[in-house]
C-alpha cells in the first residue's frame, strides 16, 4: 500500500526529498472513487517517472451549488490499494479545511479558454479547478502531472494555467479510457441507470461516426458535427448540450479539419451530465 499523506507540508517534502536523491516524481490529480482511466495515467506516470504521488481530493470549489459535491462517491481506502497496485507510492489526501481554511479567498481565472462549452454550463467549474490544481502542483511540486483526455476542455485550461504562471511542471495528457462498448470511463457513469447507461452509448458511437466519416476524407466541420449530433439528438432521454470541432490543443472551433482537430460533445442523460471527445488527427 503507499504512504498516505494528509498533511499539505509533510507532502511537499516527500516531494522535495525524492527530488534531492535525484529521482523524477509525477503526480496524478484526481478526485477519487478510481476506475481504470484514472488507473491509466497512474501507469503513465509511474513509467514516465521514477517516484509517482496521486492525490485524491473531491474539491467542493468546481462543484456548483446544484452540483453532485455531496453524493460524489468517496473510499479512500480503496482507492488507495489501487493506486498501490499499480505501483503509486504515495497518496496526498486532504481535508477541505486543510486545502481552504477560513478565509482563504485566492481564485485563479484562466480566461478565455474556460469561458466557452463546459464553462458557459458551468460559470464558476474552471475557477475551482484552476485554483485547486495550482495549489495541487504546489503542494506536490512534481516534474510532471498527468492529466486524462476525456476531460479536453480541463487539459487545455490547465496548460494555459501552468503557461501563464510558469509553472515548473511538464503537463502530460494520456488517451481517454473506454469501456469494451465504447462509452468513456467517468465517476458519473455509476449514476446511470441500466436504462441510461445504454441511452448513453450514442455518445460515444456519435464521435465515432464522426471519426470514421473523418479517416475517410471529410473535412467539413459542420458535416462532423452534424453526424455526431444527428446519434446523440435521436436517441431518447438524451439531452445535446452541445458539439464541437475544435483545433487541438484549443478552444478555437474550426470550419474547416486541414490539422489535427477534436471534436467534443456533451449531453445529459436523465439527470446525468456526460462529455467525451475524440482527436480527429
Ligand atoms: P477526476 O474526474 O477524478 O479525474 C482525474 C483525472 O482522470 C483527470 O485528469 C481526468 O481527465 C482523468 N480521467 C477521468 N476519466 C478518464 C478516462 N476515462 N480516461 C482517461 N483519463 C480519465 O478531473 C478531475 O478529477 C478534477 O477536475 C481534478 C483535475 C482532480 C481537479 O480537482
Amino acid at each position: 500500500t503507499p504512504l498516505l499523506i494528509h498533511e499539505i507540508d509533510a507532502t511537499r517534502q516527500w516531494v522535495r526529498e525524492r527530488q534531492r536523491a535525484g529521482e523524477t516524481v509525477g503526480v496524478v490529480p484526481t478526485m477519487g472513487a478510481l476506475h481504470a482511466g484514472h488507473l491509466s495515467l497512474a501507469e503513465a506516470a509511474t513509467k514516465g517517472c521514477d517516484r509517482v504521488i496521486a492525490t485524491v481530493f473531491v474539491n467542493p470549489t468546481q462543484f456548483a451549488p446544484s452540483e453532485d459535491f455531496e453524493r460524489y462517491p468517496r473510499d479512500l481506502e480503496a482507492d488507495a490499494k489501487k493506486l498501490g497496485d499499480v505501483g503509486v507510492d504515495a497518496v496526498f489526501a486532504p481535508s477541505v479545511e486543510a486545502m481552504y481554511p477560513p478565509g482563504a479567498t485566492t481564485s485563479i481565472d484562466v480566461g478565455s479558454v474556460a469561458r466557452p462549452f463546459e464553462g458557459a454550463i458551468r460559470p464558476t467549474h474552471f475557477a475551482g479547478v484552476a485554483t485547486v490544481v495550482a495549489k495541487l502542483l504546489l503542494i506536490a511540486p512534481a516534474d510532471r502531472a498527468y492529466f486524462g483526455q476525456k476531460d479536453y476542455q480541463q487539459t487545455v485550461v490547465v496548460r494555459r494555467m501552468v503557461a501563464d504562471l510558469n509553472l515548473p511542471i511538464e503537463v502530460v495528457v494520456c488517451p481517454t479510457v473506454r469501456e469494451a462498448d465504447g462509452i468513456a470511463m467517468s465517476s458519473r457513469n455509476a449514476y446511470l441507470s441500466a436504462d441510461e447507461r445504454q441511452r448513453a452509448l450514442c455518445l460515444s458511437q456519435g464521435l465515432r461516426e464522426a471519426e470514421r466519416l473523418h479517416a475517410a476524407g471529410e473535412r467539413d466541420a459542420s458535416k462532423l458535427r452534424e453526424a455526431a449530433r444527428r446519434a446523440i439528438a435521436s436517441t431518447e432521454g438524451v439531452e445535446l448540450q452541445y458539439v464541437a470541432v475544435l483545433r487541438d490543443g484549443t478552444m478555437d472551433e474550426v470550419e474547416t479539419v486541414d490539422a489535427p482537430a477534436v471534436i467534443a460533445v456533451a449531453a445529459r442523460v436523465g439527470q446525468t451530465r456526460l462529455i467525451d471527445n475524440v482527436r480527429l488527427a
